[in-house]
């Protein structure tokens, strides 16, 4: 037999391949920036070859819930990302992306969030926020979705309304040009006031084109507390009018009164999916971060300012220590520090945890990457699963949390050739220490990087070894593949 020649060969992995399916001990085999061959190469050769020295082989993970629309210019790099593995991330979540964005969405809460000065609002259509990513590569793959926040903001004079027909129809042609370019599909945010005012029928004529073309309905459901349940039941009617699969985003039961929800979110939730197309995302803290606003108070236990446009010397502080020193009431030092964002405590541990054991639960970040001091999901989440809940907690199997970052959000968001580590595959490699792999930020210290991640690998080249940034750009735009 010939032996065979590869590009790359990683030697004495252990390999979880994202199925879920028992590790096995392996070689892995690249070209092309394909896997070509798993199983044991003792005879192959390569240009390159890296030693796992039995660390875990995995299929890079999938961010399935991110804000990095911006990110990918302005840190190609994506150190927070690669860093604890990621190798592709889902954009444009919470209905609110650049691609599509107007100047005047710098002023819109929390269009903001992406950039709250207005220079990165430059992506008119959804091509040209594609096209611009395609010809300065960052280092991770990006799948994308427009949002129907910034839609609204690019159509009509104010948002505290519903839209007109004139104006659905022109949202409508709007996300049709965004999924005829390769937008994976349309997210929704209506729980913030931009979009609050509009009802579920403009929700459902503008996300329209979303059945010619196979895309995704994301939200940020319109309520996360008290209304949970008909949240869920809005999302599944919309799902089932337009006969397209719904993403419910970072599924939470928020404020005190809420705590425990979570048993009767995730049996609504498994009865939906027997009848229709349903997925969902978790994060691993019991803490949100979004935008500043005070109707978050009374359901925090407490809040913390990621950023100020006013007062920037207050980010990483407690909202009532800055209320202390301003000698106001925290009702009063909200209004001072807008336009801002904070950090919620208003989880519960144990719905937490219920969330992401559940079996369709797939991993999203939801980090902030343009705030000051940031919520620390933004740098570990990854390694907090595989760490805190699944090595230390044992709330599942290793194999079961690398599926739940990989082959799983690869199938809901079709990915095609990506979330497994099969030949054929794109070579979307993450290799780490199950002993170690560790998240390191935390509320104090939140941006530094996570333990445990050796190697990371997107289409075949390295962009993190030996605790840093490789330097190389190999990542592409992941368009939508089912359209006609
Ligand atoms: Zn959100
Ligand atoms: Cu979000």
């Amino acid at each position: 037999m010939t032996a065979q020649h590869y590009d790359l060969i990683i030697r004495n992995a252990t390999i979880i391949d994202g199925t879920r399916a028992p590790r096995y001990q392996g070689d892995i085999g690249v070209r092309d920036g394909l896997i070509v061959d798993v199983g044991a190469l003792k005879n192959a050769g390569a240009a390159r070859e890296i030693d796992a020295n039995g660390h875990i082989a995995a299929p890079g993970f999938i961010d399935a819930h991110t804000h990095d629309d911006r990110l990918l210019f302005s840190d190609p790099a994506m150190t927070p990302k690669v860093s604890q593995g990621v190798t592709t991330v889902i954009t444009g979540n919470c209905g609110i992306s650049l691609a599509c964005s107007p100047a005047k969405a710098a002023q819109t809460p929390p269009l903001d969030l992406l950039d709250n000065e207005g220079g990165w609002f430059r992506f008119p259509s959804f091509a040209a926020y594609r096209e611009a990513l395609a010809a300065t590569p960052a280092a991770i793959n990006a799948a994308c979705l427009v949002g129907h926040t910034t839609l609204r903001c690019a159509t009509m004079d104010r948002l505290d309304r519903a839209a007109t027909p004139g104006e659905m129809s022109r949202m409508r042609a709007m996300a049709r040009e965004a999924l005829a370019s390769g937008a994976i599909g349309i997210s929704t945010g209506t729980a913030y006031a931009p979009a609050a005012a509009a009802p579920t029928e403009e929700l459902i004529e503008v996300c329209r084109p979303l059945s010619e073309f196979g895309g995704l309905y994301v939200t940020h459901m319109r309520n996360e507390d008290a209304q949970v349940t008909d949240a869920i039941d809005e999302t599944c009617a919309i799902g089932r009018a337009l006969n397209v699969p719904v993403v419910i985003s970072h599924h939470k039961c928020a404020g005190v009164a809420n705590h425990g929800q979570s048993v009767v979110t995730l049996a609504q939730i498994e009865k939906a999916m027997r009848e229709q197309r349903v997925a969902l995302d978790c994060y691993p803290y019991i803490a949100s971060s979004t935008v500043l606003r005070s109707d978050r108070l009374a359901q925090s236990t407490r809040v913390i300012i990621t950023w100020s446009k006013p007062h920037p010397e207050f980010s990483g502080v407690d909202l009532d220590e800055v209320a202390r020193r301003l000698g106001v009431t925290q009702a009063e030092a909200v209004e001072k520090l807008k336009p801002a964002g904070a950090i919620y405590f208003m989880l519960d541990e144990q719905d937490v945890q219920r969330i992401l054991a559940f079996d369709e639960t797939m991993i999203g970040s939801d980090g902030l990457p343009h705030d000051a001091v940031p919520h620390p999901r933004l740098w570990g989440t990854f390694p907090r699963v595989l760490g805190h809940y699944c090595r230390d907690l044992k709330l599942f199997s290793l194999e079961t949390a690398v599926y739940k970052m990989t082959g799983l959000p690869a199938k809901k968001f079709g990915l095609t050739g990506r979330g497994v580590l099969q030949a054929g595959a794109h070579a979307d490699i993450t290799l780490f220490d199950a002993a170690l792999v560790m998240d390191a930020a935390d509320f104090k210290n939140s941006t530094t990087p996570a333990k445990g991640i050796a190697t990371v690998i997107v289409n075949g080249v390295p962009v993190w070894a030996d605790g840093k940034a490789t330097g190389a750009r190999p990542g592409r735009v992941l368009l939508n593949q089912s359209r006609t």
